[in-house]
């Protein structure tokens, strides 16, 4: 039967006391972890968020009534004690516990509730299904990574916050029930009671309303954002996420991303105990391309690409010839220490790997220890060109060299997730390393082939660079953007850019995005009309704190770092979402399913 806390005080968390606290005497709470009964004695662990202590009841010490109600504790029972703290003899000091030199004699004790058996280990080292995980997340929230992982990600939201207004921010909440805001995924929607057939969309980033703020005069903003996309869930991606949302007016590119890195400085200093060194690297989007076949470069291991079209003309391989005649590339990845690590079936596995990123087929050759060679092309090739091959790509025995002959982007993309795939293969990602840079000037548009136009690269409030704007209209495909993503490790930690702020240059790049300008004033009006009355030059960024909190933790399940996340097909086990509604609520809501 459950007792009242009556008026017992905790006096601290369990694991928060020492052996300077011997002779002491406490009031604990907490969780049975687990109990020993030794036959007129039992040993109790008590669990709390901060961890676990040692209590010992001894039937010598205790009433017979308090002894026999500790001898019906069982795992996740709620305790209340009062004891004294003794130093352990020393053969039974456990090391692996925080407390493990003292152990708590326990004098009084109170049973605050019982527990049901769990239906998961809530242990660190035991396995458990993630779905049944997720349906008791509650529980599964008791393991201690989980509490640790709660507890980090509130520190690292402090320390961010903590450096957003030591730099003069001014924190603003932004409506849940909006707009659609053009982020490129799909809104969720809440139908109107009020209003029969209209509908709220929840936001997909608070972006207008921040560039409104700064028209507003608000000159510096930020908030911890709640967005919603429902795009198809992926490990790095939840329907439902929070950006670190800011916008300044009067900026350039840097001046943003000074704030930035000092978020993320603060971060590492606060969170990681180690320094960040700023300012962080800076690599343009068709540097990141060309050497590394992606927008977000994960620079802990290197492996650059190559391009050799230039060698392939009149290399003798038809395939590298007949890419190059046509407009394409020939790349190449030297793999250090390749050669020995994977045999022809794993070279064979890759260029299956490959063709997953369109492309038509994977050359290789690898250079043995004894000079000898293996390759899937060299029988094609001069020994002239083969000699200026392995020079120019000074590849040493041991080696394997990985080529692709495709269109140019296709061909560097492919050759980009080899590098990676490649990269944890042979072991060369240093896991302990943490890379940041800045990609900038990222393309302002995207080509569409499905609906043929182009689409916004970021979003359409990007402004195009000046030194661009003269080809906007005759090479739409060749603008750049002052876009810039914050690069982690290979992961997009964030993406920001500086906005249009006149509403002609607005209308001009809705014009490229192909609206009319019924269209754009239809769905953005409130915006082209706000532009008119004095928008400062202004700029921002957000990244994913989930994200974030993915790298620190070092997982890549965003579900390991959200205290309630969704799973693939954005539904929540524990909670049952989405839920039917009453006919009831349907009818009031003026909705009929179909
Ligand atoms: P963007 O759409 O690039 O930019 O988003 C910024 C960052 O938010 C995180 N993120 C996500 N995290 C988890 N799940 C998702 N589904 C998800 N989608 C995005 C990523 C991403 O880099 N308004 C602009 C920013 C700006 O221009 O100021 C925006 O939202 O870490």
């Amino acid at each position: 039967m459950a007792q009242l806390l009556g008026d017992w005080k905790r006096d601290r968390r369990c694991a928060e006391l020492g052996l300077e606290d011997v002779g002491q005497a406490f009031t604990l709470m907490g969780w049975v972890d687990r109990v020993r009964n030794m036959g007129g004695l039992l040993f109790v662990w008590l669990r709390d968020r901060s961890g676990i202590i040692q209590l010992v009841c001894d039937e010598r010490h205790l009433d017979q009534a308090t002894y026999q109600q500790a001898e019906r504790l069982r795992q996740e029972y709620v305790l209340a004690v009062r004891g004294t703290v003794t130093r352990r003899e020393a053969g039974a000091v456990n090391d692996k516990l925080r407390t493990g030199a003292i152990e708590l004699q326990v004098k009084e004790l109170k049973l605050l509730n019982e527990a049901a058996t769990p239906p998961i280990y809530t242990d660190d080292g035991v396995e458990e299904n993630e779905a049944v995980r997720l349906k008791y997340r509650y529980l599964d929230l008791r393991r201690p990574s989980m509490q640790r992982m709660l507890q980090l990600r509130s520190k690292t939201v402090n320390a961010i916050r903590g450096h957003m207004i030591a730099e003069g921010f001014v924190e603003v909440e932004t409506p849940i029930m909006t707009k659609s805001t053009p982020e490129g995924a799909r809104d969720f929607l809440v139908p109107s009671r009020l209003h029969p057939g209209k509908f709220y969309a929840l936001p997909q980033s608070p972006q207008i309303y921040k560039q409104l703020l700064m028209l507003s005069g608000l000159d510096r903003y930020f908030q911890f954002a709640k967005c919603f996309r429902d795009e198809d869930s992926r490990a790095d991606r939840q329907p439902e996420f929070t950006q670190l949302d800011l916008e300044m007016s009067f900026v350039n590119p840097a001046d943003v991303q000074a704030v930035v890195e000092g978020a993320f400085a603060a971060v590492f200093d606060q969170v990681k105990g180690r320094p960040l060194p700023l300012p962080l690297p800076r690599m343009t989007w068709q540097e990141a391309m060309d050497s590394y076949g992606s927008d977000k470069p994960d620079l802990r291991f290197d492996m650059k690409i190559s391009q050799l079209s230039d060698w392939a003309q009149g290399c003798g391989f038809s395939i590298f010839e007949r890419a190059v005649d046509s407009g394409g590339i020939v790349c190449a990845l030297k793999a250090p220490g390749a050669a020995a690590a994977l045999s022809r079936k794993e070279m064979d596995a890759l260029g299956e790997y490959v063709k997953t990123y369109h492309v038509k087929g994977l050359a290789w050759l690898a250079l043995n220890q004894d000079g000898s060679q293996r390759s899937s092309f060299a029988k094609f090739i001069t020994d002239d060109k083969m000699g200026q091959l392995l020079q120019r790509m000074d590849v040493q025995p041991g080696d394997a060299l990985f080529m692709i002959a495709d269109k140019k982007p296709t061909a560097l993309v492919a050759m980009g997730q080899l590098r990676v795939k490649l990269g944890y293969q042979l072991g060369l990602v240093d896991e302990g390393r943490d890379e940041l840079l800045w990609v900038t000037e990222f393309p302002l548009l995207e080509w569409n082939e499905e609906a043929q136009r182009f689409t916004a690269a970021h979003h359409p409030f990007t402004s195009p660079m000046e030194e661009d704007f003269h080809l906007m209209e005759e090479h739409p495909e060749q603008v750049r953007a002052k876009a810039y993503d914050l690069v982690y490790n290979g992961v997009e930690m964030g993406s920001g850019s500086i906005r249009i702020h006149s509403s002609d240059l607005q209308e001009r790049m809705f014009r490229l995005l192909g609206f009319t300008h019924e269209e754009a004033w239809e769905r953005f009006g409130f915006l082209l009309e706000a532009f008119k009355y004095g928008t400062p030059p202004h700029g921002g960024f957000a990244f994913g704190i989930d994200r974030l909190m993915m790298l620190l933790i070092g997982t890549d399940s965003l579900r390991d770092v959200i205290a309630f996340p969704k799973v693939q097909n954005a539904s929540c086990l524990m909670m049952e979402t989405p839920s039917t509604v009453s006919e009831e609520q349907l009818r009031q809501l003026h909705l009929k399913l179909l």
